[in-house]
């Protein structure tokens, strides 16, 4: 049999991939296990109602992976305990009437009864009735909360009744065995439950709050993901930097903070790296792969903007990507221009105005500018290509501008 020599577990970078520990947002998800396992294990039941909601406009910042990931350490951390645990889970975007949220319940937790034509009240008193038989304590999460909410195929009566059947619908015990786990978009989720159904609203008891991934984030993320999806010598961690910088949050820059995009970059740079028959994945994969999921990935009009020595150095700066040198120093850089500007047939600029170019590029956002850490002599600066742009499409890109603007007679051809 014919075995990749990228991959050696691809479906660990699926979509829906969970892993068993999460080494971020670990901390978080340990708090909303213990609570629920705090209230089980006590045998009193409980009616609890929490909430977990992200940064507004953000997506791919592990919500549902969270609240999923809470339903299986349950599973895992109730056994230990002998108590009878199941998680639910319920996309209510696609389930968006009560009807398809009480069959989905029924459905998950193998309870054998017909949810159509029978009244919500009733359908609820069954699912009551089958966890008191089987003192199974279950927690069910709405993902989506919001569209249920905004949705007006969902009254408020039967939402409040789901929400809080412990006291509409008590068990015979008084033992409540139904949690719920609320998942929404951003903080408006609050907003509308206010209007719709307050009373639920006051009773959420924990409310998490998450931000965008940060490029450590992200970065810990990716790692996880490559040491199981991905053969060791198929990665390293400049890769995956470059990935996590790019997508990764702070305050000052912003950024996209997704671990869903940054995951399937990742992916798609060992599939790129597959294809072309690599053994390795090369940098120039995960450029390709982050211009693929960037808007756009040549600036051809930034390009044009520019003058033709700015071009000449980024020309520079792509040639020693190409050639597998993608953190340059200043140093090494004015040595690759010297050599290109002549090539054609333009003579090179100074000291200073070369420093006044590479700033534009770094304002342009074309190139990263990075103070030179440890192992390199003196202070400098590092340069390399921005992580989304192709080196050898910006070559391209590049020569033909050049040579456009070129007088006949001088320098042509293609640099490399
Ligand atoms: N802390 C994490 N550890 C490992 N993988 C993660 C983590 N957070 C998110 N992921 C991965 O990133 C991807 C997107 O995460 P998820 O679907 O949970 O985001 P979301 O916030 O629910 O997005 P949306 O707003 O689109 O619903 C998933 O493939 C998930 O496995
Ligand atoms: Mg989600």
């Amino acid at each position: 049999m014919y075995g990749s020599q990228i991959f050696r577990d691809r479906k660990v970078l699926d979509e829906s991939y969970i892993p068993d520990h999460l080494r971020v947002r670990a901390s978080e998800a340990e708090l909303l296990v213990g609570r629920y396992l705090n209230r089980f294990r006590e045998g009193l039941g409980s009616t609890d109602i929490s909430l977990i909601y992200g940064s507004l406009g953000k997506v791919g910042i592990g919500k549902t992976t969270l609240a999923k990931y809470v339903g299986l350490s349950l599973e895992r951390e109730t056994r230990r305990y002998g108590i009878n645990f199941k998680h639910v889970y319920i996309n209510t975007y696609s389930a968006p009437s009560m009807h398809q949220i009480l069959t989905l319940i029924a459905s998950q937790l193998e309870l054998n009864i017909s949810v159509r034509g029978s009244a919500v009240i009733e359908v609820l008193k069954a699912i009551t009735d089958y966890l008191y038989r089987r003192d199974l304590y279950i927690l069910v999460i709405l993902d989506e909360f919001q569209s249920l909410l905004l949705s007006p195929r969902v009254d408020d009566d039967h939402l409040y009744l789901l929400l809080r059947i412990y006291e509409e619908i008590p068990a015979k015990d008084g033992i409540n065995r139904i949690n719920f786990l609320l998942v929404g978009q951003d903080f408006r989720i609050v907003s509308h439950m206010k209007e719709r159904i307050p009373q639920v609203e006051s009773q959420i008891g924990f409310r998490l709050y998450l931000k965008p991934y940060s490029k450590k984030e992200l970065y810990d993320i990716l790692e996880q993901r490559a040491e199981m999806a991905l053969e060791p010598h198929a990665w390293n961690e400049y890769l995956l930097e470059m990935i996590a910088d790019y997508y990764g949050y702070d305050e000052v820059k912003g950024g996209e903070g997704s671990a869903r995009k940054a995951i399937l970059t990742l992916r798609m740079a060992a599939e790129l790296a597959e294809v072309k028959g690599a053994s390795s994945i090369q940098e120039e994969h995960v450029r390709l792969a982050l211009s693929e999921n960037a808007v756009a990935s040549i600036p051809l009009d930034d390009l044009r903007g520019l003058n033709t020595h700015e071009l000449l150095i980024l020309l520079s700066i792509a040639s020693s990507t190409l050639e597998g040198k993608s953190l340059i120093t200043t140093g090494e850089l004015r040595d690759k221009y010297n050599e290109v500007a002549e090539f054609y047939g333009e003579s090179p600029r100074g000291h200073t105005q070369f420093h006044v170019y590479l700033r534009n590029l770094g304002a342009l956002g074309l190139i990263d500018l990075k103070p030179s850490g440890k192992g390199i002599k003196g202070r400098t600066t590092l340069i390399r290509l921005s992580p989304e742009i192709p080196a050898d499409r910006l070559r391209e890109a590049v020569e033909s501008i050049i040579l456009d603007r070129a007088t006949p007679g001088r320098g042509r051809g293609s640099w490399m």
